[in-house]
Parts: C-alpha cells; structure tokens; sequence
C-alpha cells in the first residue's frame, strides 16, 4: 500500500528549488527571480548614493571585491582581524550611507521567513560587487551582536561558486554553484561557519551585465 503522506509531499522540484546546507543553512535556488529587475534597481540607487569601494584587510592588502552599504547601522569591511569597522560616513561622498530600499528590506523579511527566521529584522545591508576575477577568502561573519540572527545573502548577475565550510578555516568546504535569483541563508547553529568565494568567471549577464552582485542582510544590532 502507498504511504497516503506521499501526496502531501512537495511537488519534487519545489524541493530541489530548497538545498540544504547544514543545520539552521538552506540555499533557496530562484527565490529571487521574480523580483528581480526591482531589486536590481533597488541597489543601483544605493550604489549611485554610494560607490562600492575596494576597502583594505586588516594586512594591508586590498578586496578584489568593492562594498557599499545602506541601512541604518554602518559597518564595512576591513577591520581588525578581516572582521568590519564602524563608518559613519562614505568615505568619498562624506555622505551618510543610504537608507534602506523598502523593497531590499521586505525581501530579507520574505527570504528570512521562508528559511525558518521569521523573527528576523536587518538593520544593515552590505552590497559586494564582484568584478570578474573578484573573490572573497574564507571567513565568518563574527562582527554582528546579535548572532541569533541568521544572515541573508541574495545573488545576482554572474555565477560564482560558494564555499561553505566548518567552524574551522582549515575545514573542509562544500561547494555550491550561486546563480542569478539565489539566496542563502544562514543561521541558529551554523551561523559562525567558515564561507567565501572563488573567483568569479569572466561573462555577461543579461540583466546586471559584466558583473556579480551579492547582497547580505545582517542584524548588527548596535
Ligand atoms: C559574504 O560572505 O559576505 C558574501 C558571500 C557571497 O558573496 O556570496
Ligand atoms: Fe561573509
């Protein structure tokens, strides 16, 4: 006899739509899709308040990647030990950083929810800009308060591959290949493990063009 249950389950590629990574990890393939020329939008307005810039590791080196933000807690990369810094200000413009798109925010509230934080309320969005070649080395995402809080990560524009590894840096790592429309999300107990990216291939994306965009939702809770 069939187990009755079997219907109720997900229609199979709903579920291969929803990668587990991990405890309290899930990589949800597409979710960003339908909104995505709004939200593209969204974070141009930011990028033309406040032009990503190439900020310095904490050894004097320089990101391939550029970051801006918005929203109202202003935390950038390049502080000590590859964790973040408070800026009050861009430093170019001199300008406070943006305020929060609305539509930025009711995504991370949607994308939360649906990975099991309902509770979640970003009070900061960091915006990478990955040129081709660009890449971001392992690291954990430590310089947050409030570590309850998961963090919500949405991809657009040109593939990368996404390492997400262990509570050590010299864990292994799983790989998984991010594209147009991805989100991840991470949090409870895998919130402090390792990530990062390899180097972005050279190509062009139809809507966002020669370029990745990566977009974290972080409650810094200051
Ligand atoms: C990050 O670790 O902050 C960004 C990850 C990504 O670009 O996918
Ligand atoms: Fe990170």
């Amino acid at each position: 006899m069939i187990p009755l249950d079997l219907f109720e389950d997900p229609p199979p590629d709903a579920e291969a739509l929803r990668v587990p990574l991990a405890p309290g990890a899930v990589l949800m393939r597409g979710f960003a899709l339908e909104g995505d020329a709004e939200l593209l939008q969204a974070i141009e307005s930011v990028i033309a308040q406040a032009p990503p810039l190439h900020w310095q590791t904490p050894g004097g080196g320089t990101m391939s990647v550029a970051t801006t933000r918005c929203g109202p807690v202003g935390w950038v990369p390049g502080g000590p030990d590859g964790g973040h810094h408070y800026a009050a200000q861009h430093p170019r413009t001199g300008r406070p950083w943006p305020a929060m798109p609305g539509c930025l925010m009711d995504f991370a509230l949607c994308a939360a929810s649906e990975a099991g934080y309902p509770q979640f309320v970003p009070d900061s969005c960091l915006i990478n800009h990955y040129a081709p070649g660009a890449k971001l080395g392992l690291h954990q995402d430590k310089y947050e308060t409030d570590l309850r809080a998961p963090i919500v990560s949405l991809s657009l524009g040109l593939p990368a591959v996404f390492l997400f590894g262990g509570f050590q840096r010299s864990d292994r790592s799983d790989r998984y290949r991010l594209v147009h429309g991805d989100v991840v999300v991470w949090g409870g107990t895998s919130r402090l493990r390792f990530h990062g990216v390899l180097p972005v291939e050279d190509g062009t994306h139809a809507l966002v063009g020669r370029r990745r965009l990566n977009v974290t939702f972080r409650k810094i809770g200051r």
